[in-house]
């Protein structure tokens, strides 16, 4: 049951913004569409493209916005900025004061999870984790996301349907994110409907029912944790959880909040990111064609893929002090909106930016895993996943084609498919 407090915080984080967002994207503002109206949803580009003529950095009544590459990287990379959980928007000081006072369940967006601090705390919890991936531990994701795959990829029936999200590209992200945390896979199905729920956290002016929807996930997730952990302190594994554990550097809660954002950070933007590609696979099948003809190419296509439509859209920083910033005077605590998607199809790095190019030299180059001291920590990771995962998917079902057009999700920051109907076609006998 939700407790009542928790409407003071989604007032101060979610429905004051909320109220100003909708206001102003029913006016036409671009940047309003683009943080939650249909549009933005739809086809956030072209809302993107619609900003970027006002110059590299605008300022609307919420917040500053850029989708300008080198300024974003730069404002990733400078430590006059920093993440703030509870001010990512500029909304009246006493809804924040009260927001700060309620403790909400261990989730990826609020402290102690390394996404939503600042250094030296951010240090103090970023490294330990990066220790737990031991080499043996990764070895054991790469045979693990190999297995499971091959497992998804006989399991489809040739020359039938499927739904691509449901049956291949949220199950392998799904089964590391298990092998990771040392959970047992009987428990995939109520992760996969946490995750669901949680995910509209990242966005700004989500209503009452999906923040407290996720709330509540977030709290089932958080009791689930408290018995997972509990366990691995006296049964400890050879996971990566297990390793956390065994090392002792944080202390229980610290782990929790850390776990709930490799749940939050890794399974839905990997499982995204097979979503993602698949679509501009398939309809850009002279892409497909030269990926067969130069197989060489694939990691490539998985940074081009990365970079025409990533999936985690935005990210935010907050000025930790007065100072200025291309020509403008931002005050302290002022935020701005990073749009990594915007950044990704900068023309003044990126030629042609909205050409799906498998072999586009600088692809590389994307800010899709973001840039600085919060680089995603699971980017080789999920490169590894979806790199294996699609090419394994397009080798065996070479004629698969979209049976229906595909459903995005109804979210602005992590932006990826709900249903993507496929209809397989004949199954052809090749390995990775
Ligand atoms: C396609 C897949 C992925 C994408 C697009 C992605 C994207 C991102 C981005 C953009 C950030 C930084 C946000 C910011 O700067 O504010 C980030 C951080 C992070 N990601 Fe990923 N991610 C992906 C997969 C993963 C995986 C598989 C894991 C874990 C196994 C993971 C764990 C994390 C963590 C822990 C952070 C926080 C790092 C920090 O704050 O220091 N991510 N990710």
């Amino acid at each position: 049951m939700m407790k009542p407090q928790y409407w003071f915080r989604w007032v101060s984080i979610q429905g004051a913004p909320r109220a100003v967002l909708r206001r102003k994207a029913r006016r036409g503002d671009v940047f309003a569409q683009l943080m939650g109206g249909p549009q933005g949803i739809a086809d956030p580009y072209s809302l993107i493209e619609r900003m970027r003529p006002r110059g590299p950095l605008v300022r609307n009544s919420l917040s500053w916005a850029t989708c300008d590459y080198e300024l974003t990287r730069a404002i990733l990379r400078d430590s006059r900025f920093g993440v703030r959980s509870h001010e990512r928007v500029n909304v009246p000081k006493v809804l924040k004061k009260v927001a700060s006072r309620l403790t909400p369940p261990a989730n990826p967006v609020d402290p102690p999870a390394m996404l939503a601090m600042n250094p030296p705390e951010h240090t103090m919890m970023r490294r330990p984790v990066t220790s737990a991936f031991t080499p043996k531990a990764v070895g054991r994701l790469r045979d693990r996301v190999e297995t499971v795959t091959e497992e998804l990829l006989a399991a489809m029936p040739s020359g039938g349907s499927v739904d691509m999200v449901e049956a291949f590209a949220s199950r392998v992200p799904l089964a590391i994110i298990f092998e990771i945390l040392g959970f047992p896979d009987r428990d995939q199905e109520m992760f996969r409907a946490w995750g669901v729920e949680m995910t509209p956290l990242l966005d700004i002016g989500i209503s009452w029912r999906s923040f407290s929807r996720a709330m509540d996930a977030a709290q089932k997730l958080n009791d689930y944790l408290d018995r997972h952990i509990e366990h691995l302190h006296r049964e400890p594994g050879e996971d990566v959880l297990s390793n956390l554990i065994k090392g002792g550097e944080l202390d229980d809660h610290s782990i929790k909040a850390n776990a709930s954002l490799i749940i939050g950070a890794g399974f839905e933007t990997t499982a995204n990111l097979i979503s993602n590609a698949t679509a501009q696979l398939l309809s850009h099948p002279e892409q497909l064609d030269r990926l067969r003809a130069e197989p060489e190419l694939w990691p490539n296509a998985i940074e081009e893929a990365l970079r025409i439509d990533p999936s985690v859209q935005t990210t935010a920083r907050t000025a930790q002090d007065d100072l200025e910033l291309a020509g403008f005077q931002l005050n302290k605590g002022d935020l701005i909106v990073l749009s990594l998607a915007g950044a990704n199809r900068d023309p003044a790095i990126f030629t042609d930016p909205n050409r799906f190019d498998v072999a586009r030299s600088n692809a590389k180059d994307h800010l899709a895993f973001s840039s600085g001291i919060h680089v995603c920590f699971g980017a080789n990771l999920a490169r590894m996943e979806a790199g294996y995962a699609l090419r394994a998917l397009f080798d065996r079902f070479p004629d698969m084609q979209l049976a229906a057009p595909p459903e995005r999700r109804p979210l602005y920051t992590f932006r990826g498919y709900a249903r993507m109907p496929v209809q397989l076609g004949r199954r052809a006998h090749t390995a990775v």
